[in-house]
């Protein structure tokens, strides 16, 4: 089976409203565990690549491993591109076949970010490839700036509806990643802060408003930071901040209903691994052979990954509607 054009698995997920999680990879335990994980909840999966991963594994490493698991599943499978930081990135993976990227403007000033997202945009769309852009400011879980009464500060981090409409209209993008509060890593959220989940209202509105109509939106920074995994993570020899936290899944739920159909989870990812590394380290320290401790590590992103496609995303089920 080919790759699924993350275009159609879009489609059918606004559709079906729920959501797609989209998983960062970096080795062959990683696509494997969420692959399999995926396959036996029959959930579509976006299997998602940085610039980082391109680095550590080999472009053709990773193409080679999304081949072989293309080969002996039936699951729906994307490759994204994830946090393109230049045009000729971007233009690089579109050449290697991803079926969609990212470009991430979002630090730049809004008029060259849509000029940077438009180049790619153009490039993409003649090539069968699908863009995703970024517009707010992910630095941490924050407060937008200025907004009092309701009304929205054009000059916060938080995605302001008007220019989500703006962007989208002048650069073409066909998803949106925005800023509610979100963050990446470990260290999201302080005491009992949530995403703004008025700020995704009012975005998803302003889209509708402006006839773009159900619009994709994309929720980065997406991991819950398991409690549980913390605690065995430090349990075992770690030392991760007692400060540790991630969004609650119950707001990435509410987020799924009010529309956002791509869900970002890396740290969760990373967290589940480390769990499981730490742990056999500890039941077996004589042990030496890398199968003995990475197996138990796929098979926790295993359990993980299945969690959230059933639980969180209620992606399971839809791998062959
Ligand atoms: O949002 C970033 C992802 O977690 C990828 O992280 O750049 O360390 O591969 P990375
Ligand atoms: P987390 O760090 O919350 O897993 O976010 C991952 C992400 O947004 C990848 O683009
Ligand atoms: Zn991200």
């Amino acid at each position: 089976m080919p790759l699924t054009h993350t275009r159609d698995l879009f489609t059918k997920a606004l559709k079906g409203k729920y959501a797609l999680g989209a998983f960062n990879v970096n080795n062959m335990e990683l696509i494997q565990a969420i692959v399999e994980a995926c396959e036996e909840e029959k959930a579509p999966v976006i299997l998602q690549i940085s610039k980082g991963a391109r680095q550590y594994a080999n472009p053709v490493y990773l193409k080679k491993l999304i081949e072989a698991a293309i080969s002996v599943t039936n699951i729906p499978i994307a490759v994204h591109l994830d946090h393109g930081d230049t045009v000729e990135l971007c233009r690089q993976c579109i050449d290697e076949g991803f079926t969609s990227v990212m470009i991430d403007g979002s630090h730049l000033p809004f008029e060259k970010n849509v000029e940077v997202c438009k180049r790619v945009v153009d490039y993409a769309h003649k090539h069968n490839c699908v863009v995703e852009g970024e517009l707010g400011q992910l630095v941490g879980a924050q407060f937008d700036e200025g907004e009092h009464g309701g009304s929205f500060s054009k000059g916060g981090v938080y995605t302001h509806p008007d220019e989500a409409v703006e962007f989208v209209r002048q650069t073409g993008v066909d998803s949106l990643a925005i800023a509610i509060g979100n963050s990446h890593g470990a260290y999201k959220f302080k005491g009992a802060q949530h995403l703004n989940l008025d700020r995704l209202t009012a975005i998803k509105k302003a889209l509708m408003d402006a006839s773009l109509g159900d619009y994709p939106l994309v929720l980065h920074g997406a991991s819950s930071v398991p409690r549980e995994l913390v605690e065995e993570i430090n349990r075992t020899g770690g030392k991760l901040g007692e400060d540790a936290a991630g969004v609650p899944e119950a707001d990435i739920e509410i987020a799924r209903r009010t529309g956002v159909t791509k869900v970002n989870i890396d740290t969760d990812l990373r967290l589940a691994m480390t769990a499981g590394i730490r742990k056999a380290f500890l039941d077996n320290p004589k042990e030496f052979d890398p199968r003995k401790y990475l197996g138990p590590a796929r098979v926790r992103v295993k359990e993980l990954v299945r969690h959230k496609v059933r639980n969180v995303l209620c992606c399971a089920g839809q791998a062959f509607d």
